[in-house]
Parts: structure tokens; C-alpha cells; sequence
């Protein structure tokens, strides 16, 4: 396997284990080129269900069980057993935007409480084979998350730049107990990203979603899913937009499996983002080549609050590659939907609501019709922010009085 530049007319190759950021030839960013896979569907399929009654550390994480996609040369991985998250149906949910089979795929079920460890294992399992000792992320709060967490398990040290003020008490105090030493920046998480990025240390082996390996990590959810779902795609597939690198993550993944056979028709990706952190959406609006960033983004769903996300070209490639499309919704309505997905007893968090809130904009305005099947990736706990649950969702004072 080696690394290469994601865009196609470019065509330059890597060693796999070169650490640059970019492509030195166009400034594109790179990905794994996964090598031709030998076996066949089925034997593939029955390959990764046996895997499932294995003790193997390696067969119990849900990421490394498909590991006939990933890079393969290490002898010791640092896993936590991520991965094996379900799909939940959604009951009250799927009433109240109208369509008949609404399901959840709950990212947020994972050791940190959100989708970034099926990027960590393998991008921290990378960091060690390459002799790192140090690692290091911007986040808006759950990369930091799983990063200590993951580099605790690795014996690494790890250093996380956060937007001060800006992030989630809850992840802020998984970042503190596993460990981490945190840099708060004054500014947004572009501006937190930027300034790891100008500083990176000669030891720092840098881990944001640029960085190819976590994205590999993270298209294993889509193997897991059509696994649940017996290689059945769904029509529609919705997912969070921040720094757009697990859309671009979904993408690769649908690459590769109709590559090898295992899908015919990848579900058309629907990404959203808050209205008020929207450069996706603006950039998908104007048809630009070049994307038009949000100077100051502002959202109460504070993991998605980005004006400028890197991954945007790979994004824009899978959303394009599968007839999907990209659109936006506001606080409130994002506030509505995550209460709705608390009362279907799942929960998630903000960023994770914008699904339920654009499919419900869809279907009213048409745009999806009521036997399609959809599911919504949540792509974080409901206890990763819950200084929004207690501001939006006012107590009951008559709560406890008896009604004769
Ligand atoms: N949902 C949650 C809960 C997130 O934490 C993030 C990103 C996203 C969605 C968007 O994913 O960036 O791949 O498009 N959180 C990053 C972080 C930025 O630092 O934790 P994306």
C-alpha cells in the first residue's frame, strides 16, 4: 500500500508512511491507496461474520475486523474494541418526519462517546509504528477526546489546541482525565488548526482528519453498516458536515466496495451543517472551485462550528460521486431534533441532530418520499454536552404532583 494525492489528475504517489500533510505537487490532500482485493464478495462477507465470534482483539474492533482495507503491516494495534455500534430504529422520530424506515447508526456508542475512534485506532497505531511520541489535534472538543484517550493506551503523550471557551465542558474533562495537555486558542477551530499547523513540533505526529490514516479508520463504519444491514444500501445516507472528513471517509468507502463488489448502488450522502457554520453548503450553492469559508462561525452545535474545513474537495467528490446533495439547518431546528431523538431514548448530541432536523425539512417540503429508506449517522453522545440539554429543555415546576 502507499499513500497518494486525492485528486485524480494529479496522480502523485508516496510512501506510505510519509508524514507530509499535502501533496507537494498540487497541495491536495492525500489518501491509502488500497491495493486489489483478492477475495471475493461472498467469501469476504462469511470472512468478516466469522470474525465476529473471535476473542482476537483484532475481530472484536469493529474497524480492524475489516481489515482487508486498511493499511496492514503493524503486529500490535491499539484498539479499545470500537467499532460494534448499532443501528437504532427510530419510532417517534420516524412519525414525526413522516417517512417509514428511519434508522439510526449510533457513532456515538464507541469507547469516547463519539465516531472519532474508529478514525484513532488506526491513525494512533500509525503514530507508534512511525516511532511518534508525541501526537496532536485542533478540536472543537471530541477529536481531543479520543486522542488522549488512544495515546494513553499508547503510552504517547498528547498535546490537543482548542477553540478556548468554545468547547463542551464534557469533552474538555475527557481530554483532562486521559491525560491530555490542552493549548486553548483565542479564535475558531480554523484559527486552532492554523496555529497547530505553522507550530507543528519536529516530534509532533499531527492528527486531524487530514491526516489519511483517520479517515480509513472512519470508512469502516460503512462496512459495519451494509454488514448490519446484509449489504442492503439505504436510499439515503445523512451525515453531520464540520471539517468534512468523515463524509469524505463514507466516500472512499463506497469507492472501494463497489470496487470490489460489494455494493452496487451507494446510497445518495446528504451532508448538513448549521446554518450559521455553512461553507459547505455556500460553496455547494454557488458550484465554486474554490470554497467559500465562513470568517466567523457561529452555531450552538459547537463540534460543527468550522468556516474552513480542509476536506472539503474529498466531501465535495462524494457527495457528488453518489447524487447526493448538501444543505443547512438552523440552531432551532437542531435544538427540535435533538429533542425528539431524546425522546426516542436514543439521544446525541447537538451536531448529530442536524440529520433528524434536515430529514424532517426534506420530507415536508417533498423532497423525500415516505417509503425510502434512510438512516441518520449520529455521530456523538447525548452526555457530551449536556449544558445544552439543561438550557434547552426547561423543567417541569408541576413535575411530581399528584392528579387524582
Ligand atoms: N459530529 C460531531 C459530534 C463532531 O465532533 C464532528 C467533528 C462532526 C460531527 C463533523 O465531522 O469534521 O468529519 O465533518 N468534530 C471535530 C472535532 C472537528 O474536533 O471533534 P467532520
Amino acid at each position: 500500500m502507499h499513500l497518494r494525492c486525492s485528486n485524480k489528475n494529479c496522480g502523485q504517489t508516496l510512501d506510505l508512511h510519509d508524514r507530509a500533510l499535502q501533496c507537494a505537487a498540487c497541495a491536495d490532500l492525500l489518501e491509502v491507496a488500497v491495493e486489489e482485493i483478492a477475495s471475493n464478495p461472498e467469501e469476504l462477507k462469511n470472512v468478516w461474520i466469522r470474525r465476529r465470534t473471535s476473542r482476537a482483539p483484532e475481530d472484536v474492533s469493529g474497524v480492524w475486523r475489516y481489515r482487508e482495507f486498511l493499511p496492514n503491516c503493524y503486529s500490535d494495534i491499539v484498539t479499545m474494541s470500537e467499532g460494534n455500534t448499532p443501528l437504532v430504529r427510530g419510532r417517534k422520530t420516524a412519525a414525526w418526519t413522516g417517512v417509514r424506515n428511519l434508522t439510526f447508526k449510533h457513532l456515538g456508542w464507541n469507547p469516547t462517546g463519539s465516531f472519532k475512534d474508529l478514525g484513532m485506532t488506526v491513525g494512533i497505531t500509525e503514530a507508534r509504528f512511525v516511532g511518534a511520541e508525541v501526537v496532536g489535534c485542533a478540536s472543537t472538543g471530541n477529536t481531543a477526546a479520543s486522542l488522549a484517550a488512544y495515546a494513553a493506551q499508547a503510552g504517547l503523550r498528547a498535546r490537543v489546541y482548542i477553540p478556548a471557551g468554545q468547547v463542551s465542558q464534557n469533552k474538555l474533562a475527557q481530554a483532562l482525565d486521559f491525560g491530555a495537555e490542552i493549548v486553548p486558542v483565542d479564535g475558531s477551530f480554523d484559527l486552532a488548526l492554523d496555529r497547530l499547523i505553522s507550530n507543528l513540533a519536529a516530534g509532533l505526529y499531527f492528527l486531524n482528519s487530514i491526516n489519511p490514516f483517520r479517515l480509513e479508520g472512519q470508512k469502516t463504519a460503512m462496512f459495519e453498516m451494509l454488514d448490519q444491514l446484509e449489504w442492503k444500501a439505504p436510499d439515503y445516507l445523512i451525515v453531520p458536515g464540520g471539517n468534512l472528513g468523515n463524509s469524505s471517509a463514507f466516500g472512499k468507502a463506497f469507492v472501494e466496495l463497489q470496487e470490489t463488489g460489494l455494493l452496487d448502488q451507494p446510497p445518495r450522502l446528504i451532508v448538513v451543517q448549521a446554518q450559521g457554520a455553512n461553507p459547505f453548503v455556500r460553496t455547494w450553492r454557488s458550484g465554486s472551485p474554490e470554497l467559500e469559508a465562513v470568517e466567523r462561525p457561529e452555531t450552538s452545535a459547537t463540534a460543527i462550528r468550522i468556516g474552513n474545513p480542509r476536506s472539503w474537495k474529498k466531501a465535495m467528490r462524494a457527495v457528488r460521486r453518489s447524487n447526493g446533495f448538501v444543505m443547512d439547518v438552523t440552531d432551532e431546528e437542531i435544538a427540535e431534533a435533538k429533542a425528539m431523538i431524546g425522546r426516542d431514548g436514543i439521544g446525541c448530541e447537538p451536531a448529530s441532530a442536524t440529520t433528524l432536523a434536515a430529514l424532517r425539512k426534506l420530507t415536508a417540503r417533498g423532497q423525500i418520499d415516505r417509503d425510502a429508506v434512510v438512516v441518520a449517522i449520529l455521530t456523538g453522545h447525548a452526555l457530551k454536552d449536556t449544558d445544552f440539554i439543561i438550557k434547552s429543555q426547561r423543567l417541569d415546576p408541576k413535575a411530581g404532583e399528584l392528579h387524582s
